[in-house]
């Protein structure tokens, strides 16, 4: 199959273009390389030995992406272009709402215009809210979001789900992503953060690196067994495998799936930290902070579903990711920049 990449050349998305390219798909990467580079999808290649079609454009441009739409003849889409720091989506919610949501509804209207009927979407174990105790399940109604990146997240799966509903030959992936961390194994790809990272593990290899003085842990006074706080965190390959096994489904398919892609089992932030200092032999020094404000004590998933429906389920564990987060970091302690 083709698979239109948008938001291909970020984190996600270039580990997802390893994993389609080795199971043989055509990969055609459009971004406007807002929190990105096109150094990654050059590393895709090297990589894998196989070209991908590379477009720098806006995925807001409907002009831009109808072209490309029409020349390459995609299959499926992969929408991964968004903007998704929390902290930023507060100080600017028209950016966010403006990019998120017009990404996905110029992507629609080039679906339509095309032909294309099989989009995967990157949604986000936010929109369950704080209502909903995990593990959290696909059957859950969503739930209320801290911040307005959640809520473009609710909104865009709610616009899918409504276009799903409209064209009867639509097939929609809504995958709910939980905590993707780590790196593609060689370490030549991973992710790379604008500034100070807002999220633990880059923030974890910075500091281990030397880049940053030590960690704050945000919070040791939760409801939990350690005192902080519980995600599912899931290796970026094992999630990049995930998509390949949602286009596969996706081609045939009618209506909106909505699939968890997790591990199903919640580590602490204390057992990030001592993993990674374990696993990898370096030190990572940390002090106990204030709670940040939004966290919630516990997110994790039920990850049933994938299995049953997509035959998917993560393999590597934690150790893994924080052995592959290393990887990246110390062999690009600047990220894609040299
Ligand atoms: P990322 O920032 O590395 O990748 C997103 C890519 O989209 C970037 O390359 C960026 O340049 C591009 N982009 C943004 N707006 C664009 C536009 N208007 N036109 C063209 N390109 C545009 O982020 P990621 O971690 O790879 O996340 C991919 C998707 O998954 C995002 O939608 C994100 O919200 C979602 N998600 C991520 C996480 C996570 O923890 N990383 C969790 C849940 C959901
Ligand atoms: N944490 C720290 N110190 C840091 C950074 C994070 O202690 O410097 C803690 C947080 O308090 C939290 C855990 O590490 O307990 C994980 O935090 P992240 O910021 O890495 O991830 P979140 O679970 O807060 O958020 C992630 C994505 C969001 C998404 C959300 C859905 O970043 O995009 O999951 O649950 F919306």
């Amino acid at each position: 199959m083709k698979i239109l990449l948008a938001g291909g050349a970020g984190y996600i998305g270039s580990h997802t273009a390893v994993s389609l390219l080795g199971k043989g798909h055509e990969v055609v990467v459009v971004d406007n390389y807002d929190n990105s580079s096109p150094e990654s999808i050059k590393r895709v290649e090297q990589l894998t030995g196989k070209s991908v079609a590379l477009y720098e454009a806006d995925v807001k441009d409907k002009v831009r992406v109808l072209k490309i739409m029409q020349k390459e003849q995609p299959d499926c889409i992969i929408h991964f272009a968004g903007l998704k720091a929390v902290g930023e989506s507060v100080q600017q919610p028209i950016r966010y709402y403006r990019n998120n949501i017009d990404t996905t509804l110029t992507l629609l209207e080039c679906m339509e215009q095309t032909g294309c009927k099989e989009i995967v979407f990157s949604s986000s174990a936010t929109v369950y809210g704080s209502e909903n105790p995990s593990p959290c399940h696909e059957g859950m109604p969503k739930g209320s979001c801290t911040n307005p990146y959640g809520w473009t997240k609710s909104m865009m799966e709610q616009i899918l789900q409504d276009a799903s509903v409209a064209d009867k030959e639509l097939s929609v992936v809504l995958l709910r992503y939980f905590n993707p961390i780590g790196a593609h194994e060689s370490g030549r790809i991973g992710e790379d953060p604008q500034g100070i990272p807002n999220n633990l593990m880059p923030y974890v290899s910075q500091v281990a690196v030397g880049k940053r003085e030590k960690l704050t842990i945000f919070g040791g006074d939760y409801d939990t067994p350690d005192g902080t706080c519980l995600r599912d965190y899931i290796h970026v390959m094992d999630l990049a495998e995930g998509h390949v096994s949602a286009v596969e489904f996706c081609a045939h398919h009618h209506g909106t799936e909505i699939i968890n892609l997790g591990t199903g089992q919640p580590y602490s932030v204390l057992d990030i930290v001592n993993t990674f200092q374990k696993v990898n032999d370096v030190k990572v020094p940390y002090e106990i902070g204030p709670r940040r404000a939004g966290d919630l004590p516990a997110v994790y998933s039920d990850a049933h579903k994938a299995e049953r429906v997509l035959g998917w389920k993560a393999k590597r564990n934690l150790a893994d990711m924080c052995r592959d987060s290393w990887n990246w970091q110390k062999n690009n302690p600047n990220g894609y920049k040299r």
